[in-house]
C-alpha cells in the first residue's frame, strides 16, 4: 500500500534488468506511490532479461538506450517527456558494468580498454545522462536524482575489482553535477551506498557470497534489501527531502561505521578451531 509519496510525479528509471534487480523494485515502489514513469535500458539487456514484462505491468514506455551514448539518451529524455507529458521529476542511475571482472581480469592486470569501458557504464553515463538532462532542461525545479554505489568507493573490498574506481567517480559526479544543477534549478543529485544485494550485477564480484555474509554480520541491521532500497529512493524522489544534495548516502544496515562486531568476530574465531596447539594459542604454520 503506498502513501503517495509521489503522486503526480513522473520519472525515468534506468536498470531494471530482471524482478532481482534494485531499478525494478524502485520502479514498482514509485508507481505505487503515485508516479508515472519511463523505463530504459540497453537493446540487449531488453533481450535477455524481462523488462518489458515490467513495463506492461506498470503501463510504462520501455526507451531502449545505450547509457554510454548520448545520442541515445537524448531519445530517452525526448520520448519520456512526451510520454509522461511533460518534464520529468526524478530519476534513477542503476546501472553498472565491469568488463574487466567479467574477463577475470584482476586489478593489477587490467585490461585498459577495458577499464574505460568500465568507467564510461557505470560512472560517466551518469554524467552524461545529467548533461543531456540540463541541457534540455528536463528535470523540473526541485526534481531528484539518484545514483546507486557502493561502499567500495571509500575502503578497499577485496574482488570489487576496477569498479571501486568506477563508484569513486560516480560519487564525484554526483557532487560535481549537485552544485550545478541545484544553484540553476534546485535540483537534487545524491548517491545511496547501498548494501551487497544479490541480483546478476551483484553476483560477478568474486566471491560475492562470502561478502553478503560478512556484511550481514558486521551491519546491527543486517543487509539492506532491494526492497528497502526502493523504499530509500521513494523518500529521497519525494518532497520531504528537498534540501539533501552532493551527498553520499550510506543504505548499509550500520556497516560502513563498524570495525568489527560480535558476530563477525565469533565467525573469525571459529576459523582457527584445529589450528591450535595443547595450550590453546594459535599454530601459525
Ligand atoms: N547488487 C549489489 O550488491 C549492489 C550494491 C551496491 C550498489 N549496486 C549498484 O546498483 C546498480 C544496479 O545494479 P543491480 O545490483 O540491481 O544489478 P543489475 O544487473 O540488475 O543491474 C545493472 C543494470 O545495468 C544495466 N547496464 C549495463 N550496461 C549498461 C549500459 N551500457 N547502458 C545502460 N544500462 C546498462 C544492465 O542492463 C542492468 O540492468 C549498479 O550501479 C550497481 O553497481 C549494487
Amino acid at each position: 500500500m503506498g502513501n503517495n509519496l509521489l503522486k503526480g510525479k513522473k520519472g525515468i528509471i534506468f536498470g531494471a534488468l530482471n524482478d532481482m534487480s534494485i531499478a525494478w523494485k524502485v520502479a514498482e515502489r514509485c508507481v505505487e506511490e503515485g508516479a508515472t514513469i519511463t523505463l530504459s535500458n540497453t537493446p540487449l539487456a531488453i533481450r535477455m532479461g524481462t523488462t518489458e514484462e515490467l513495463a506492461t505491468k506498470l503501463n510504462a514506455k520501455l526507451i531502449p538506450a545505450d547509457a554510454t551514448s548520448v545520442e541515445d539518451l537524448e531519445c530517452v529524455f525526448d520520448e519520456s517527456m512526451e510520454a509522461l507529458g511533460g518534464k520529468i521529476d526524478f530519476l534513477l542511475h542503476s546501472i553498472g558494468m565491469s568488463p574487466n571482472v567479467r574477463k577475470k581480469r584482476t586489478y593489477d592486470d587490467l585490461d585498459y580498454n577495458l577499464l574505460n569501458q568500465t568507467l564510461d557504464i557505470s560512472a560517466i553515463s551518469f554524467h552524461k545522462i545529467l548533461q543531456v538532462a540540463y541541457k534540455k532542461n528536463a528535470i523540473n525545479d526541485w526534481g531528484s536524482v539518484l545514483a546507486l554505489s557502493y561502499g567500495a568507493a571509500q575502503r578497499t573490498m577485496y574482488g570489487y575489482n576496477d569498479m571501486a574506481d568506477a563508484k569513486a567517480m560516480l560519487e564525484s559526479i554526483a557532487r560535481s553535477f549537485g552544485y550545478i544543477y541545484g544553484r540553476a534549478h534546485n535540483v537534487r543529485i545524491n548517491t545511496i551506498s547501498q548494501s551487497p544485494t544479490v541480483t546478476t550485477a551483484g553476483s560477478g564480484i568474486k566471491g560475492f557470497d562470502s561478502l553478503v555474509d560478512f556484511s550481514e554480520r558486521m551491519s546491527p541491521l543486517g543487509n539492506a534489501t532491494a526492497a528497502e532500497c526502493a523504499d530509500y529512493c521513494v523518500v529521497m524522489f519525494s518532497d520531504l527531502t528537498k534540501k539533501v544534495t552532493m551527498q553520499n548516502l550510506f543504505h548499509d544496515g550500520g556497516y560502513s561505521s563498524m570495525g568489527m562486531s560480535y558476530r563477525a568476530m565469533e565467525q573469525y574465531i571459529k576459523s582457527f578451531e584445529g589450528l591450535k596447539d595443547e595450550a590453546g594459542n594459535i599454530i601459525l604454520g
